[in-house]
């Protein structure tokens, strides 16, 4: 049986677009805006999308058309090596984890749109939010979501996703645009836009080590990078695509998303007086529906802004479930069908656990996420420079303009030394920081060393010492 591949470039764009926007986007970019400073998140999450992001998009894209397969079979195949093939599994085990939590969110959102018709967080937002989230009513929203998804995922990749995605990205660009223009003229709207514009830099100087994992995580979640869906929607892909243009054009446009998502959530909530708000997964729906609350049509405003956010979030969630259904298509031979049903009987279970404790839900969306996340894209990047080597170069550079055949050698020393490091360093500084320990400062040579240069200085010995390695290795000559 041959492979299907993606009817039109157009279809992979718009569906890996889809991947990558979602309540990473409109849910988690807002919150994490407002806990780490506004501008100053924002110019530090935009350096870390453009310098870490895309190169590691296009890691998983060189992976995911090398081998046209998913990622366990994708590490196994190109590594013949029972080590790759056991930290493929890992990233089944990240798909489950992810759409457990996300189709807990994606039925908040279900909740909050069906209730925008009748107003029915208006009187207090706080409570109703409270009232939702976590319990038996939250499980039933949770499977819902779930049900939906499967459904689009059972039709196949190029029936189901594909037409799915093609008509939702232009509408949800659409409804934020409109959403956005209307935001900005509201009374008081420009305090927000400069809270969310206009950085602080003293700010963001003396939180920097602080806002670096934050922005990090949030690049990774926010471009799907890291739990392999990247690799398996380019796996679909055919020969002749340039990886690095199509890369480049889905980073631009999920960014775009996630900063016009700002640009209709700050204006909003400053000219309503909630400001920034307070931090936790309920940040964007009570200060929100308190905004809506208030406002003229609040409630026709209510149900477009979380209709595009269910699209939004279902473009998401249907790219999370198609990992492990590929995996289970292509290494054991179940029917699509099969694969769907079995799955979504485990996500049922396991999305429902996070529905009924709040703990489990914090930990698996934040903290275990972020592991999961950073750890597998460390793994695919170093995959890439030191598995593949000369290879990825070649793979990256076929179908490709001069420019990205040009960058393709510096790409893969990024990848395969400078950023994972990075990814480490920042990842370490970021544990140190949530469990409390300090780091330095140290005294070397009569030289005081502070916390952000004793990490420097170790990030760049532990980097030139892996590029000489990289550059001996006979993978790369
Ligand atoms: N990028 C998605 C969002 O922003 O909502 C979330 C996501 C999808 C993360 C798929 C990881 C993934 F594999």
């Amino acid at each position: 049986m041959t492979r299907e591949s993606w009817q039109t470039r157009i279809g992979f764009i718009l569906a890996a677009v889809g991947s990558a926007v979602g309540l990473g986007n409109l849910w988690r970019f807002p919150w994490m805006t407002s806990d780490n400073g506004g501008a100053a998140f924002l110019l530090v999450y935009l350096g870390v999308v453009l310098l870490v992001g895309v190169p590691g998009l296009l890691a998983e894209f060189v992976i995911g058309r090398r081998s046209r397969r998913n990622p366990v079979g994708a590490l196994s195949d190109l590594s013949e090596s029972s080590a790759w093939s056991a930290f493929g599994h890992v990233f089944v085990v990240t798909a489950v984890i992810l759409l457990s939590f996300y189709s807990v969110v994606g039925g908040w959102i279900l909740r909050y749109f069906a209730g925008s018709f009748t107003g029915a967080y208006f009187a207090a937002p706080g409570a109703y939010f409270e009232s939702i989230n976590y319990g038996v009513e939250a499980v039933g929203f949770h499977l819902l979501f779930l049900g939906v998804t499967a459904l689009i995922v059972l039709r196949g990749v190029r029936r189901g996703i594909e037409r799915a995605t093609k008509l939702m990205m232009p509408a949800i660009v659409v409804l934020l645009l409109a959403l956005a223009a209307w935001g900005v003229t509201l009374d008081g709207a420009s305090e927000g836009v400069a809270f969310y514009l206009a950085p602080d830099i003293a700010f963001l100087q003396a939180n920097f080590l602080n806002i670096l994992p934050a922005a990090a995580g949030q690049a990774l979640f926010t471009l799907s990078l890291g739990a392999g869906t990247m690799l398996t929607y380019a796996s679909y892909l055919g020969e002749d695509r340039s990886l690095a243009a199509d890369g480049t054009a889905i980073a631009v446009l999920n960014t775009f998303v996630g900063v016009l998502a700002g640009v209709v959530v700050f204006p909003i909530l400053f000219a309503l007086g909630v400001g920034a708000g307070g931090g936790g997964p309920g940040a964007l729906f009570v200060s929100l529906a308190s905004a809506f609350a208030a406002l003229p049509y609040g409630q026709v405003v209510g149900v477009v802004f979380f209709g595009v956010v269910v699209l939004a979030a279902l473009s998401s969630s249907i790219s999370m479930l198609e990992i492990p259904v590929s995996f289970l298509v292509d290494e054991y031979g179940l029917s699509r069908r099969a694969a769907v049903g079995g799955l979504t009987g485990v996500f049922a279970v396991t999305g429902a656990v996070c529905a009924l404790d709040q703990g489990v839900f914090g930990f698996v969306a934040g903290t275990l996420v972020d592991l999961l996340l950073t750890g597998g894209l460390v793994g695919f990047m170093l995959f890439a420079g030191w598995v593949l080597g000369a290879d990825a170069v070649t793979e990256l550079q076929g179908g490709s303009g001069p420019l990205a055949r040009s960058l393709a050698t510096p790409w893969l020393y990024a990848v395969g030394v400078f950023i994972p490091v990075f990814l480490i360093f920042t990842f370490v500084s970021g544990l140190a920081d949530a469990a409390g320990v300090a780091v330095g400062p140290l005294s070397l040579l009569g030289v005081t060393l502070g916390p952000t240069r004793i990490l420097l200085v170790v990030t760049a010995v532990v980097a030139v010492v892996s590029f000489l390695g990289l550059r001996r290795s006979r993978s790369v000559l």
